[in-house]
């Protein structure tokens, strides 16, 4: 058995909403572990918690009690407790977050926000961009588009150029928040192929599913969380 690459121990997070002076329950008592490639997807109705875990692990969220322990390359690190500067350094290379979202930076060219991860893990200007063009055309950006301002482009677009960049380089663990909400059938097929190629490679993964059906080759383990 692998070392996990995350050990969860009785995480809890709510919120205080100050001005109302109460106090929103999201979950408590969430404790897993998961190994390298393996792939947790976390069900729960509307409101349980599910995107609130993924952000809490991504230390969005600071949790109201409990531990994060992963496995950074350096050692292990609790990151309930980490500084936000290590945070920070896990994000650009160890910890991935896809959402349904593309935060469009004005005038960076779609190709070029895909290159950016590879650029910074030391590649070359010119084969970092061919391997952008590479995951766009997987993706299904229309090559027209690689070297356009996302900004302008339709949502599905803009997720496709979301998911071409988290997905560039392989991370040690990756975070879903229902990425295929706005994909048509045939990037949710590319994405579901790019998934399976990253986790053959050791990415751990846990996913938010609005259709689990659609990854359910790629699931590990269930965690449901309770409204
Ligand atoms: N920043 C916040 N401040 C206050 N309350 C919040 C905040 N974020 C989430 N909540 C509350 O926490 C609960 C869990 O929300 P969360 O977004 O995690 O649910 P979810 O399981 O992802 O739901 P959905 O399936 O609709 O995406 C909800 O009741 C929500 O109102
Ligand atoms: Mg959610």
């Amino acid at each position: 058995m692998p070392r996990p690459v995350l050990e969860v121990e009785d995480l809890a997070k709510h919120f205080d909403i100050h001005h109302l002076e109460q106090r929103v329950f999201a979950f408590e008592g969430v404790s897993f572990r998961l190994c390298p490639g393996q792939f947790l997807l976390v069900r729960g109705r509307n409101g349980a918690g599910k995107s609130t875990l993924l952000r809490t692990l991504y230390r969005t969220y600071v949790p109201k009690g409990g531990r994060i322990w992963f496995e950074a390359a350096e050692g292990r690190i609790d990151l309930a407790r980490a500084a936000d500067v290590d945070v920070a350094a896990l994000r650009q290379r160890d910890i991935g977050f896809v959402t349904q979202f593309l935060v469009a930076r004005p005038r960076v060219a779609a190709d070029e926000i895909v290159a950016e991860a590879l650029r910074r893990a030391g590649w070359a200007r010119a084969e970092a961009l061919d391997e952008a063009h590479r995951r766009l055309d997987e993706f299904g950006v229309k090559r027209e588009l690689w070297r356009a301002y996302p900004s302008t482009f339709s949502g599905g677009e803009q997720q496709k150029v979301n998911l071409a960049r988290a997905l560039v380089l392989p991370q040690r663990l990756l975070l879903l928040d229902e990425p295929t909400a706005s994909l048509d059938a045939g990037a949710r097929h590319a994405l579901i192929r790019r998934l399976g190629a990253l986790k053959a490679e050791g990415v751990a993964m846990i996913g938010v599913f609005h259709h689990p059906e659609d990854v359910a080759e790629l699931i590990d383990t269930e965690l449901t969380l309770a409204s």
